[in-house]
Parts: C-alpha cells; sequence; structure tokens
C-alpha cells in the first residue's frame, strides 16, 4: 500500500483574456501598492504598461531586469525594488524566469535591507514564513512555476543552478491565458514544451510519484505528444497553444509534489557550463533515462509508454528523440570540444539531489556512457 498526501493551494484560473481578470482579484482581495515583475519582452511590448494602467493605480512599479535562468543577484534588486515601494504584494508575467525570481523576491524583501537570497540557495537554510501574496501569469508553455512551490536560481559567480523550495513560493493565483504564449518563438515553444514533456514523465516515475500526479502526468503527455508539433509549426494555431498552456500547469501538479528526477538534475550543469536553455537542456536526456528506467517500477514505464499508444518504452523513447531532431533542438555536446576534465565535471555535477528520485540508480558509468554518446 503507497500512502500519500495531495495538497495544492494555488487557485488556478484557465481563460482566454484572463488578463481582464486582474482589476477584479485586486478589488476583491484588496490588494494595492504592487509590483509588476514582467519578463523584458513584455516590458518592450507594451503589454506591461497596458496591465499598469488597468491596474488603476494598484501597480505602483515594474521590474524587468529578469534574465533567463534568472541569477541570485536579479532576485535581490528586485527584493530592493519591492522593499524600497513598500510593495504589499507580486505579480509576476513571464516564463519561469520571471514567476521563479518574483517568488524568490517576495519572501526575501521582507527581510532587513542588505539580505541576499544566497543565504538560502542551495544551502540548507530556511527561508523565514513572511512573504507577500504572489499572482503568477505563465507567458510560456513550460515550467509550471504557477503552480509550484520551487523557485530555482543560477549563481553564475559561484557556477551553480539549483532550486529552492519553500512553502510561501505558491502563488495565491495562477492566471493562465494561453494568447500571452502566441509571440514565443518555434524553438522557444520547442524547448519549454519538451520541459513539460520532461516534468510529466519524471513526476510519474520518481520515487515519491503518487496517484493524482500520475494522472495529471498521463493527461499532460497525451496533450504534449499530440499537440507540440503543431505549436512548434505555426505559433498562431490556437488551439494547439491552449492545449500545451493545459499540459503545462497539469505536468507542473505532476512534479511538483513527487519532484522532478534525471533529467533535470543533468539538466542544471548543462545550462551552468554550457548555456543551453532550460527545456532543451532537460530533454537532451530523457530519451536515454527512458530507456534507462523502462523496467523500473514493476513495469509501471512500459504501462505508461502503452497508456500514451506506443508499443513500448524504447517506441516513446524513438518519438521523443525524433521530435527534438525535427524542432531543431541540441542533440549532442560535440561543438564544445569536451577535454576530460570538463567531461569529468559534467559527469560529477549531474549528481544533482534530484537525481536521488530516479527510480534507477544513476551510477557515473551510465553517465560516463550517456555524455560519451553525445561528445
Ligand atoms: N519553478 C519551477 O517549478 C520551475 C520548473 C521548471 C523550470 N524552471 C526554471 O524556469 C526557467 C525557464 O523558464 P522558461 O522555460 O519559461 O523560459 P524563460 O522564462 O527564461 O523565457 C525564455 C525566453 O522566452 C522569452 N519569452 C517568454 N515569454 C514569451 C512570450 N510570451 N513571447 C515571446 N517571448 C517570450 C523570454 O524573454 C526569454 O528570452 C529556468 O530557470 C528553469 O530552471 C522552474
Ligand atoms: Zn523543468
Amino acid at each position: 500500500m503507497n500512502n500519500w498526501i495531495y495538497s495544492q493551494s494555488t487557485k488556478i484560473i484557465f481563460e482566454t483574456g484572463a488578463m481582464k481578470r486582474i482589476a477584479a482579484i485586486l478589488e476583491e482581495n484588496q490588494l494595492k501598492n504592487g509590483v509588476l515583475v514582467a519578463d523584458p519582452f513584455f516590458a518592450r511590448s507594451g503589454l506591461a504598461d497596458q496591465i499598469v494602467a488597468n491596474a488603476q493605480g494598484k501597480l505602483i512599479a515594474v521590474f524587468s531586469e529578469v534574465e533567463p535562468n534568472p541569477t541570485v543577484f536579479n532576485v535581490n534588486a528586485c527584493a530592493d525594488l519591492l522593499r524600497d515601494v513598500k510593495a504589499e504584494f507580486v505579480l509576476a508575467l513571464g516564463g519561469g524566469s520571471s514567476m521563479d525570481c518574483a517568488k524568490a523576491a517576495s519572501t526575501l524583501c521582507t527581510l532587513p535591507a542588505g539580505s541576499t537570497i544566497r543565504t538560502y540557495h542551495g544551502t540548507g537554510v530556511a527561508l523565514p514564513a513572511t512573504h507577500l501574496p504572489l499572482i503568477c501569469v505563465p507567458t510560456t508553455a513550460g515550467t509550471g512555476s504557477e503552480v509550484t512551490g520551487v523557485a530555482v536560481l543560477s549563481d553564475p559567480e559561484l557556477g551553480k543552478k539549483a532550486p529552492i523550495g519553500c512553502p510561501n513560493f505558491y502563488a495565491a493565483y495562477a492566471l493562465i491565458d494561453p494568447e500571452l504564449t502566441v509571440s514565443v518563438p518555434a524553438k522557444v515553444t520547442a524547448a519549454t514544451g519538451l520541459d513539460v514533456l520532461c516534468h510529466a514523465i519524471e513526476g510519474y516515475w520518481s520515487t515519491g510519484h503518487q496517484p493524482i500526479c500520475d494522472a495529471c502526468a498521463v493527461h499532460a503527455l497525451h496533450l504534449v505528444f499530440d499537440y507540440l508539433p503543431r505549436a512548434v509549426a505555426d505559433g498562431h494555431d490556437i488551439e494547439a497553444r491552449e492545449k500545451m498552456c493545459e499540459a503545462s500547469v497539469i505536468a507542473g501538479l505532476a512534479f511538483n509534489l513527487p519532484k522532478t528526477t534525471s533529467s533535470h538534475a543533468c539538466s542544471f550543469p548543462l545550462t551552468t557550463m554550457f548555456h543551453i536553455p532550460h527545456g532543451e537542456a532537460c530533454a537532451m536526456t530523457i530519451d536515454y533515462f527512458a530507456r534507462v528506467n523502462k523496467d523500473a517500477q514493476g513495469g509501471r514505464v512500459q504501462t505508461l509508454a502503452n497508456y500514451l499508444g506506443f508499443a513500448d518504452v524504447d517506441a516513446m523513447a524513438d518519438r521523443i528523440a525524433e521530435m527534438k531532431k525535427d524542432f531543431g533542438l541540441r542533440t549532442d555536446l560535440k561543438d564544445f570540444h569536451l577535454d576530460d576534465e570538463t567531461f569529468d565535471k559534467l559527469v560529477a555535477a549531474s549528481h544533482h539531489p534530484n537525481m536521488l528520485n530516479n527510480p534507477v540508480e544513476i551510477t557515473d558509468e551510465i553517465l560516463r556512457d550517456m555524455y560519451g554518446k553525445m561528445r
């Protein structure tokens, strides 16, 4: 008998035009003096200004200096602004990078000026329970960060990328509006879409898997296999965009409690050392790990492949490899001309704690075989 606990505190609103609800949500929750943390794309496009105008004075500043794979410095700067303007809530608009920066800053800003998120980044030191209320509006169909209790940050000076988990990081509201993803370029659509696939598969085979999350994983994976190729081929295919947004938030629910596993563990050094975007980095190893895990957990990974209409796990892994190729995503590391020292460092750094959630023990030998094929 498997015992499990499921909980999710975020109110999820999935609706075309969901942005229009912001003013009413602020009114209903008596939220004022907020800061909009916006992806730079939306600061440039004018949407950030439009949202501020529509909020009728309840948003008093905009922070948009968020880099992809947000850094500890982005978070510190965002928290400084929140403190300076005495912010009372945070509205995050963007992909995982903007949402994660906003999540971490909305807690850090409750600490005295001069505090740094570095104190809590991969150190085991717990953040305080104080935080500002958070509303998340995702603009990629990728991370599911709008429903997770995690913020993934990078520290370029220390060469580190790692998640911070904290109950404060659950948004009060996730507003999912598929129209916001129409402007995502094809390559980013492909990479973020395969991040969704990794969240669902890894949540399913994680050692922490549980039934509600399994059901979410299967649902999200059906959608990714059916609709991601369409969303990549034509960004204006609104049905494909809607289905990928649905897959993204539901895959977020699939991995949030069970946690991610081998492909996410490897993605951290692949991104830190070679600057490979998050989803593309996760996708590089997922078909390899599917083959490694195929007979794990009494055959339930094979059952997953069958549920999804594949003859077996190998056929599912072949289809993932084919999608990566069709989308023009990276499948090897040849152009980095890895010397032995860099290769060893990549293998060692891939043993991130999330690796321990993989159903099969991932040894150095397995990693050397996998990366050796990409070299
Ligand atoms: N917190 C979590 O639960 C969680 C889960 C998985 C990944 N992550 C993290 O999230 C980050 C990646 O987030 P992401 O994949 O969403 O990418 P991102 O937020 O870094 O955005 C990628 C690029 O797309 C642009 N962009 C975003 N939305 C756009 C839109 N609608 N139109 C045009 N351009 C747009 C951005 O400006 C950026 O250049 C990584 O740091 C990753 O580790 C977090
Ligand atoms: Zn991810």
